[in-house]
């Protein structure tokens, strides 16, 4: 019987549109599950949308619909473009399907009935971006998600806690058993470091009114799921899970997932499924994100890839090849309008594209698209070898993930069948005498594309579906019989086909380039002549002297500050100022700052705090604005 494979995405977030980044996860996804079917293994691929949680709940409550029209909605653009794409998975799951919901609740339930979860309180700084709690070490300027940049909202409420600190000790005998849990190797370090440092319980239902979209916990109807816990049960559900039939896939033999969302499926998830009597899956490999043109992508810069844009202006297989032709699948990548415009121009179209049409046209002006075998095969001996030698080499590659490798080496072959046709030149063979040369050169060529339709097949399987007719051939071979010098004769070519466009820098105006250095974004963002204020808006923002008479600390806090500061008011104000790492008590009391005094008051660990201190924070100096003589308490600063 065949071996399973059972491969996941990420289920992605419906709040928005489908982006690059999704694309490049899922086509990843999509490149391993078709080179293992043609390795002869029996495949279940499973992707899907991550429904339930606040981010959503928000999203729709800003857009005026339901979070169930909003998930249906972009669970259809993710469809679509999954289409586009050519994605080859099995089946899509949604984390809204009866199915899904009743899964998450029995696992759950079993966790609750291993005395894995208890009910306590948390108090925390909350990213809604993240849809995670985040630690104060963690945060930027007090309070805001360094990857979101956006400040969190502070959340004191009841939850049932997941006690994770009981696992970490068989995580890491876990991971001292399967040393190729988690690839690539330096991030498995990276899970390991934060697993020795010792697991904190995890906060899993969240209060039902306030989060109301999600899945209400089977042992108190008054919370709901955290989202994470009920999206990682995905994997479980995609495949039928509590029903037996999910024994067939189950465990997964790859997740593969973004770097960035690599703790939640190589710490949280084992544990989870440890708690469940479930096995932790075989492997997950995190891969790197996408910059472009050397900037982080984000929708404030205006730099965000569209693929279904890309895929219209340089067509779906040029989008698939360059995300994996030049940059290692697990390292941060650079997508560029050079980078694009060569590869896709100099090796799709020059070196490959061109090689299908010019063995096809030769084989019909000189043997009426007839393909034979002859005993004249010239260089016979250097072709096989080196076909054995790419062959062995990409199996060997994309097993280690190394698939910008593995398309060298495809590319070496490309090139060896170029220079086989200088070489030999088959337009000097077509007279008496030669004719049987050129029959094995023309075997020899076509041999060599049906080898080459093979390897490109997982990476760029539309125009490789194309190819297969164009070279004649009525289907794929399983990988491991592929063999040079066995194609079948007599054997006819199809009709000649540009299997690749062109491209020019005009398609490539969806890559936006961001003025000046990466780092310097926000300053370079917006065209001249538009970053002013009338002085009228300036006018709004009300500041005033005022002198900071107390300093206390905040307890469990490491970089706020609790002041008491005169504004020469009646009352002096509280403020909450995130300057402890760089001020003692000492040096702050008596100080005359700058204080924003109109702000909306705001709590900040559970202190309301009136206002906000003006500082400038160079990276290496943070300093407090002061005023140079003894002004006023409550003078207006203008
Ligand atoms: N819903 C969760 C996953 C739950 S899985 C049980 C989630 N969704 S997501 O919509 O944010 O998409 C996640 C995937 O997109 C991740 O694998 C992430 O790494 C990937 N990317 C998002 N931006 C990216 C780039 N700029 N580059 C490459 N991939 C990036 O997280």
């Amino acid at each position: 019987m065949a071996e399973k494979f059972f491969l996941t995405t990420p289920i992605y977030y419906v709040n928005g549109q489908p982006h690059l980044g999704h694309a490049y996860t899922t086509v990843a996804a999509d490149i391993i599950a078709r080179l293992n079917r043609l390795m002869g293994k029996k495949v279940f691929f499973l992707t899907g949308t991550d429904e339930h949680g606040l981010k959503i709940q928000q999203t729709a409550e800003k857009l005026g619909i339901s979070p169930k029209e909003l998930a249906d909605k972009n669970a259809n653009r993710f469809k679509e473009l999954w289409k586009i794409l050519n994605i080859s998975y099995d089946r899509f799951i949604r984390t809204t399907e009866t199915a899904h919901v009743e899964a998450v609740k029995y696992i759950l339930q079993k966790c609750y009935e291993k005395g894995d979860i208890y009910k306590g309180h948390y108090e925390g700084w909350y990213c809604v971006g993240c849809e995670e709690f985040k630690t104060e070490k963690e945060l930027l300027e007090g309070n805001v998600c360094p990857i979101h940049k956006k400040p969190c909202e502070y959340i004191k409420e009841e939850t049932y806690y997941f006690r994770l600190s009981r696992y970490t000790d068989k995580l890491l005998e876990f991971y001292e058993k399967n040393p190729q849990f988690v690839k690539p190797e330096y991030r498995f370090n990276e899970v390991k470091e934060f697993v020795k440092q010792g697991l904190k319980d995890i906060s899993i239902t969240r209060p039902r009114n306030r989060v109301k979209w999600g899945i209400v916990a089977p042992f108190d109807e008054n919370q709901t799921v955290y989202v994470w816990f009920d999206a990682l049960t995905n994997y479980l559900s995609g495949v039928g899970y509590p029903s037996p039939e999910y024994r067939e896939w189950w465990p997964a033999d790859l997740h593969l997932v973004g770097k960035d969302i690599l703790r939640f499926h190589a710490v949280y998830w084992p544990a989870f499924l440890m708690s469940a009597g479930e096995e932790p899956p075989q492997q997950i490999f995190a891969h790197g994100w996408w910059l472009v043109e050397g900037h982080k992508i984000s929708k404030s810069l205006g730099n965000v890839i569209d693929p279904f844009v890309a895929v219209k202006k340089i067509g779906v297989d040029p989008f698939r090849y360059i995300l994996f032709r030049e940059t290692p699948f697990g390292e941060d990548g650079n997508l560029t309008r050079e980078r694009v415009l060569n590869r896709v121009n100099g090796e799709l179209v020059n070196e490959i594209g061109n090689l299908y049409s010019r063995v096809v046209s030769m084989a019909y002006r000189y043997t009426e698209g007839r393909v034979e075998k002859t005993d004249a095969l010239p260089f016979a001996g250097e072709y096989t070898q080196l076909t054995g030698e790419v062959l062995g080499n990409y199996l060997k590659l994309v097993e280690e993930f190394k698939f910008h490798k593995a398309l060298e080496e495809t590319l070496r072959f490309a090139e060896f069948l170029n220079r086989y046709i200088d070489l030999t030149k088959p337009w000097e063979l077509n007279k008496e005498g030669k004719k049987e040369i050129l029959k094995g050169v023309l075997y020899l060529l076509t041999d060599g594309l049906r080898i080459l339709t093979h390897l490109l097949f997982p990476f760029i399987p539309t125009s490789m579906e194309r190819a297969l007719k164009v070279v004649g051939l009525e289907g794929l071979q399983n990988f491991t019989g592929l063999k040079p010098l066995s194609l079948k004769t007599p054997h006819r070519v199809g009709k000649k086909e540009n299997l690749f466009r062109r491209i020019t820098e005009k398609d490539l105006t969806f890559i936006v380039k961001v003025e000046g250095k990466p780092g310097e974004e926000k300053m370079e963002q917006k065209p001249e002549g538009t970053e002013f204020i009338e002085f009228a808006e300036f006018q709004k923002v009300v500041l005033k002297v005022g002198e900071i008479l107390q300093v206390e600390e905040i307890p469990k806090s490491k970089k706020l500050y609790k002041l008491t500061v005169d504004l020469g008011e009646e009352k002096p104000r509280t403020i909450v100022a995130g300057i402890k790492p760089y001020y003692t008590p000492e040096e702050l009391r008596g100080k005359k700052v700058i204080v924003v005094a109109n702000l909306k008051p705001k709590k900040l660990m559970g202190i309301e705090s009136q206002g906000m201190v003006l500082a400038a924070n160079d990276g290496e100096n943070f300093s407090l604005l002061t005023v140079e003589k003894s002004v006023k308490n409550g003078t207006r600063v203008s």
